[in-house]
């Protein structure tokens, strides 16, 4: 019997998932959360599908020692390699962040344009393809990776000249191809989202996928009995694998008072 009262377990590879704890912050007040952050293994964009597995597997083993009663996995890299193989080999829910997110953009889109960015592993896998059109079947959709943003975010530089430049160039190609709604495809991405928004264009929808994921936790959360009613303080527990000091700087730019300590756990 999973206890209501429990966490739910979020990771990501860094810091990019507190995004998604945010929405989820905001949605539902009640939950506590655990949060890992594989800060030691970033990034997961360009490793191989079958080392993401290991490493998601790792964490959700983790997570579940800490008595989580279901896990979202915030990370859209682990999502496309490893939330089928995890949902087959876990009993409680496990929410990934790609069909969300596409969900969201085909809703948004008028034009039929939908471009989305990602990592390598994202792109490569083409996950939100396939779950676009599912949604969307006349949809046309360019797809980019886009590396560079991840460290980018990791080292806090949110809207710096470097990352404008960055940026401009990166999105070129979407620009040319006259795309109405772009699916920040890497939860890292939403904290660019200034910096993607002027470079794109102010008549581009932008979507992140956290709002949609945290609405598809509260009503999994509800098939499953686990919504926890009580209106008791909610805690926040955060690790990371690796420099939480840094963690906890960029993190407490985004999350504020939510965040005021990061704990260490080395896994594998
Ligand atoms: N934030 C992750 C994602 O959504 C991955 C970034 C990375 O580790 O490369 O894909």
């Amino acid at each position: 019997m999973i206890d209501g009262g429990a966490p739910i377990g979020v990771f990501d590879s860094g810091i990019g998932g507190l995004t998604v704890v945010r929405e989820l912050i905001r949605q539902l007040p009640n939950e506590s959360i655990i949060y890992f952050g594989d800060t030691a293994r970033v990034p997961y964009g360009p490793k191989s599908p079958d080392t993401v597995l290991r490493y998601s597997r790792e964490i959700v083993s983790f997570l579940k020692g800490q008595g989580v009663k279901a896990i979202v996995i915030a990370c859209n890299t682990a999502t496309a390699h490893a939330l089928a193989a995890l949902q087959e080999e876990n009993e409680l829910p496990i929410i990934g962040v790609i069909e969300p997110g596409s969900r969201a953009a085909a809703r948004a889109s008028e034009g039929g344009q939908i471009g989305v960015i990602g990592t390598y592993g994202t792109i490569n896998s083409r996950a939100y393809e396939k779950a676009i059109i599912e949604a969307a079947p006349s949809t046309t959709i360019t797809a980019l990776a886009c590396p560079l943003f991840v460290p980018l975010v990791e080292e806090g530089w949110l809207d710096t000249e470097a990352t404008r430049l960055i940026a401009q160039e990166y999105l070129a190609p979407l620009v040319d191809a006259k795309i109405d709604t772009l699916v920040l495809g890497c939860t890292h991405y939403p904290l660019l989202k200034r910096v993607i928004g002027t470079t794109i264009g102010r008549d581009v929808r932008l979507i992140d996928s956290a709002e949609e994921t945290a609405a598809e936790t509260a009503s999994v959360l509800r098939e499953n009995g686990l919504v926890h009613s009580e209106t008791q303080n909610a805690r926040y527990r955060f690790i990371a694998s690796d420099a939480p000091e840094q963690f906890l700087r960029v993190g407490q730019r985004f999350l504020g008072g939510s965040i005021d300590r990061v704990e260490t756990v080395t896994l594998g």
